[in-house]
This record gives C-alpha cells, sequence and structure tokens, in this order.
C-alpha cells in the first residue's frame, strides 16, 4: 500500500492531518534573554506552510544554567511567553500542530558562566569541564523547573510537550549507566535511573495537558551503554506517561556513530511491536523510504535537515501525488 505519508493520525490528543513531523533542532538564533525572534518566526511557519503535520520545537531550555547554547530559546521566564505565544499562533495558522521540545543540558550546558550539573561529577570528555554532582535538592529543582515550563507551555498554546531525554543531555545523563554512577535512588537500576525522568513526566503532567511524549537515544553505540532491550525495558516504567516515543541515539558518551540512510528505524520498529507509537527517522530523505518506514508500521516519520533544505518537501510530494490537496494548507475558514 502506498500513500500512507498522506494519511491521518490520532495521537492521544493530537490529531495529525498526515505522518510528516519536522524534527526538534536548534537553531541558535533566540537572543541571551532566550526570547523568540523574528528568525523564529518565519523559520517554523515556512514548514507549517509546507504542509508537515507537526512542528516540534527545538530543545528550549527550562532553566537558563541548562541551555546547550547562550542562544537557546528558553522558557524559563514569563517574560519568553509572549514571543511563544505568537510562535504557536503563526504555526497554527499554517495548519500545522506544534510541540515544545523541553530541555536541560546538564553537564553539556554551553553557558560557561554558570555551574554544570548531572548525576555523578563525570565530564563528557577528559577535555570537557568537571560538573557538580546533583545533590537531591538539586534533583528537586530541577524537577520544578520543567513543572513551571510545562505550566508556560500550556499558557502559550501548545499542542504537545517533547521530554528531551537523548542525546547526552541531563534526562539521559541519569538514564544511562554510563554516566550515572549514583548510589541513591536515582541510580544503580534500570527503574533506579529512570526515576528522575517519570518524576519529571509526572510534573509535567499535573501542567499540561496536551500530548506528551519523550525523545530518548535508544541505542547508545558503547560498551555498557544501552541497546534497544534496556530501552525497551525503560519504557516498560515510562508508558503509562507518554503517548509515545520520538526515537533518535546516541549522545550519552562520545563515540563515532556509523549512519546511514534510515538508521534509526529499525529501533522505531522495535517499540512499535511492544505497541507503543513512535516518530521514527535519521537520514530520511525520500518518499520512497517513508512510505517503507509507514508501510513498516512506524507512526509518523520526522525529517530534520532535508526540511532545513527544503521547506516544501511535503507539498512537492502533494503536487506530485495529489495535486488538488495543493491550495489545501493556504485555505481558511
Ligand atoms: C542543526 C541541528 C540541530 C538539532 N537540534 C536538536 C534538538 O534541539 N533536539 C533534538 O532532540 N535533536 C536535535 N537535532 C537532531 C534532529 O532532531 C534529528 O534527530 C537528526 O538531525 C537526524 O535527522 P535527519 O537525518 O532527518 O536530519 C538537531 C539536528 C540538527 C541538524
Amino acid at each position: 500500500m502506498s500513500g500512507l505519508l498522506f494519511t491521518p493520525f490520532q495521537w492521544g490528543s493530537l490529531s495529525l492531518k498526515n505522518r510528516l513531523v519536522m524534527a526538534p533542532m536548534c537553531m541558535y538564533s533566540a537572543n541571551e534573554e532566550g526570547h523568540v525572534q523574528p528568525f523564529h518566526l518565519a523559520h517554523y511557519p515556512a514548514r507549517a506552510y509546507g504542509g508537515v503535520s507537526l512542528v516540534i520545537v527545538e530543545a528550549t531550555a527550562v532553566e537558563s544554567r541548562g541551555r546547550i547554547s547562550i542562544h537557546d530559546l528558553g522558557i524559563y521566564d514569563d517574560a519568553q511567553l509572549a514571543g511563544l505565544h505568537q510562535l504557536v499562533s503563526a504555526v497554527h495558522h499554517g495548519g500545522a500542530k506544534i510541540a515544545i521540545q523541553l530541555a536541560h543540558a546538564g553537564k553539556k550546558s554551553g553557558d560557561m558562566s554558570q555551574e554544570a550539573i548531572s548525576p555523578s561529577a563525570i565530564p563528557f570528555t577528559p577535555e570537557h569541564r568537571m560538573p557538580r554532582a546533583m545533590t537531591k535538592e538539586d534533583i528537586q529543582t530541577v524537577i520544578h523547573h520543567f513543572r513551571l515550563a510545562a505550566h508556560r507551555a500550556q499558557q502559550a498554546g501548545f499542542d504537545g510537550v517533547e521530554i528531551h531525554g537523548a542525546h547526552g543531555y541531563l534526562i539521559n545523563q541519569f538514564l544511562s549507566p554510563l554516566t550515572n554512577h549514583r548510589t541513591d535512588e536515582y541510580g544503580g537500576s534500570i527503574e533506579n535511573r529512570t526515576r528522575f525522568l517519570i518524576e519529571i513526566l509526572q510534573a509535567v503532567s499535573t501542567e499540561f495537558h496536551g500530548a506528551i511524549w519523550v525523545r530518548l537515544s535508544v541505542e547508545e553505540y558503547a560498551e555498557g551503554g544501552h541497546h534497544v532491550e534496556e530501552t525497551l525495558r525503560m519504557l516498560d516504567l515510562i508508558k503509562p506517561y507518554v503517548v509515545g516515543v520520538n526515537v533518535s541515539s546516541g549522545g550519552a558518551v562520545p563515540v563515532s556513530i556509523q549512519s546511514y540512510p534510515g538508521y534509526q528505524l529499525g529501533y522505531a520498529k522495535a517499540i512499535e511491536t511492544q505497541g507503543i507509537p513512535t516518530i521514527g527517522g535519521g537520514l530520511v530523505t525520500t518518499y520512497e523510504q517513508i512510505e517503507d518506514a509507514l508501510g513498516q508500521g512506524i507512526s509518523l516519520i520526522y525529517l530534520g535537515r532535508e526540511l532545513l533544505l527544503n521547506p516544501y518537501f511535503y507539498l512537492q510530494l502533494v503536487k506530485k501525488y495529489h495535486p488538488l490537496d495543493m491550495i489545501a494548507p493556504y485555505k481558511r475558514g
């Protein structure tokens, strides 16, 4: 069967008009206060007008010391709300749903003026700075910031929240046995390493009433790190709190990743077989790849770099396969 890309999908409370999702991508274009700029109001709506069903806004910091770079978007201050609200309205006007990726970089923070925190005092590489191991009070503080961020996401009108649990950032630092050497209830067993993420999901769900899901690095490409089996065990614990998973890999420790077209789709498929919907992707650039992945049961497909190059990727396919629908994203009322 073909044409699956053009079919709608109900993901929790999210009604998506097709299967194409814009992956979250840091644009390093906010001012140092983390405010939405004219750039964002052109960049994200362009992909919405281009026909994607869901735009996931880049990693947006829940605390200023959790920024990946000092030009990340932020959601830690009420003064950031007006811009985020404008962004939501602009993407909605383009006909897409919009989610925000809530993030904390932990030891990978790019804000050198503030301390870096992590579950354990282990630098990313010997050349990187040494983070401070978090106390239990620090853990509660960060969870509180996620809660406040979720409250603001609700106020700004987002349709979904994606919790960034991948790529070696703070949550991933807790999840991975390679970066979490704690001996308290937040370290050791899979149950303990997943506790921080679960407490964040619980806090977020008290404030945000749309769809909530998590991005995970399903494979860590390192001895002693997570592989798909360990991720599936974690997902057993996480699944009551999420509508699904945005599937990614790597980033916990510095390893070179042998990527090839569709290299992460197998992980998405493995998660789907557990009855958990996923957004799969990674070096997906063609209609044939998308149809093949959807045909194998992956619920949604994300495109990252291809959409940076070509915001009209989807519309070009509509023109080819459903020319009469070309005008749909521009129709009003
Ligand atoms: C410029 C750039 C910024 C990115 N920023 C983020 C981010 O903020 N959050 C995230 O989870 N992934 C981020 N990623 C990873 C993408 O979401 C995506 O997983 C990756 O690019 C692979 O998909 P692709 O091959 O379609 O580009 C970023 C990727 C790029 C190229």
